[in-house]
């Protein structure tokens, strides 16, 4: 069977040629990110960098390693004008021709990389606006100006998932020849959810409404839902996600009273909106307890949000505890 390769279907959906230059620029670099997971300890390169980031998180090799891909790899497309990473204190200026402005989380999940777990890279692409060079101001516009966001898993196969506002699209990378060939092209989230995903074990710091709408799912058949819920956690975003827009469901990472002035663990620039740009692509729901994600007009490069999304019936009614 001949399948469509990802700059055929660039090419079909009539994407920019800028923009279809980042893209085929991140492709390309996820394919070497996958080898050195690959290799694991046999390159040397699992285990810790010995320093933390911006958030304060103690930083994998891996993280500072695809970090670095990605950064050489975007700073050498004259389509990207800046670039901001969670690995990056400060956004990168690149091209001052450069029509799009690159966010992206390196390697989602990496506290699963010492346990041979699936992890991620996560990007988002941005108009430029504001004079050259960049500032984080150039930066701080809402989700909905996505111009493509998506991610590649590094799972038993290596995907890439992507949408550039017209549906989502699933690829898988050709081991044998480096090419990521599509195999899903209508990637649909159903309204009704039979499974959610949330780490139980902060159940008793979240905020009430959070507490009693998790309570009534796993009440089950016996509780006012009437109805039983499976239970799943990765650890890793983009591994929940990708559940949910294969087959359904409700992830949310909510506030949590341990650190009460910090809105959320998920970063709302280079986690929450390219994965909701492409939950809503696919039909399904992203919201915070007061409103949706991708309307959000962000303060700062960093910032924090908690995320409800997926099925959209179970995320209203999950914001509906909220707002009652
Ligand atoms: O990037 C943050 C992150 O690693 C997400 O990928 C993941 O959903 C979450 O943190 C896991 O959090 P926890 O450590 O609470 O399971
Ligand atoms: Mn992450």
């Amino acid at each position: 069977m001949s399948r469509v390769a990802l700059p055929q279907y660039l090419e079909n959906a009539a994407v920019a040629a800028e923009l279809q230059s980042v893209i085929l620029g991140l492709a390309e670099v996820s394919v070497d990110i996958s080898k050195s997971l690959a290799k694991g300890a046999l390159a040397g390169v699992l285990g810790a960098a010995g320093a933390e980031n911006v958030q304060g998180e103690d930083q994998k090799k891996l993280d500072v390693i695809a970090n670095d891909m990605i950064k050489d790899a975007l700073a050498a497309l004259p389509a990207v004008r800046g670039l901001a990473s969670e690995e990056e204190a400060e956004v990168v200026p690149c091209h001052t021709a450069g029509s799009y402005l690159v966010t992206f989380d390196p390697l989602d999940g990496s506290s699963n990389i010492d346990i041979n777990s699936m992890v991620g890279t996560i990007f988002s692409v941005l108009p430029h606006r504001g004079e050259a060079p960049v500032t984080e101001q150039d930066f701080l516009q809402p989700g909905r100006h996505q111009q493509a966001a998506g991610y590649v898993l590094y799972g038993p196969s290596v995907m890439l998932v992507l949408s550039t506002g017209n549906g989502v699209a699933m690829f898988t990378l050709d081991q044998d020849n480096g090419t990521y060939l599509l195999t899903e092209s209508e990637v649909v989230i159903p309204a009704d959810a039979k499974e959610f995903s949330i780490n139980m074990s902060n159940q008793r710091h979240w905020a009430a409404p959070m507490q009693a709408y998790i309570a009534d799912l796993i009440s089950g058949k016996d509780g006012p839902r009437a109805k039983d819920f499976n239970m799943r956690w990765v650890a890793a975003m983009v591994a929940d996600v990708h559940r949910i827009l294969c087959r359904g469901g409700l992830f949310t990472y909510p506030w949590d009273s341990r650190k009460p002035d910090q809105a959320g663990k998920l970063r709302l620039m280079y986690e929450a909106n390219p994965m909701g740009f492409l939950v809503e692509q696919a039909g399904g729901e992203i919201w915070t307890p007061e409103g949706k994600i991708l309307d959000i007009q962000p303060e700062h490069i960093h910032q924090r949000v908690p995320v409800i999304l997926g099925a959209a019936n179970e995320v209203a009614l999950c914001v509906d505890y909220h707002q009652r």
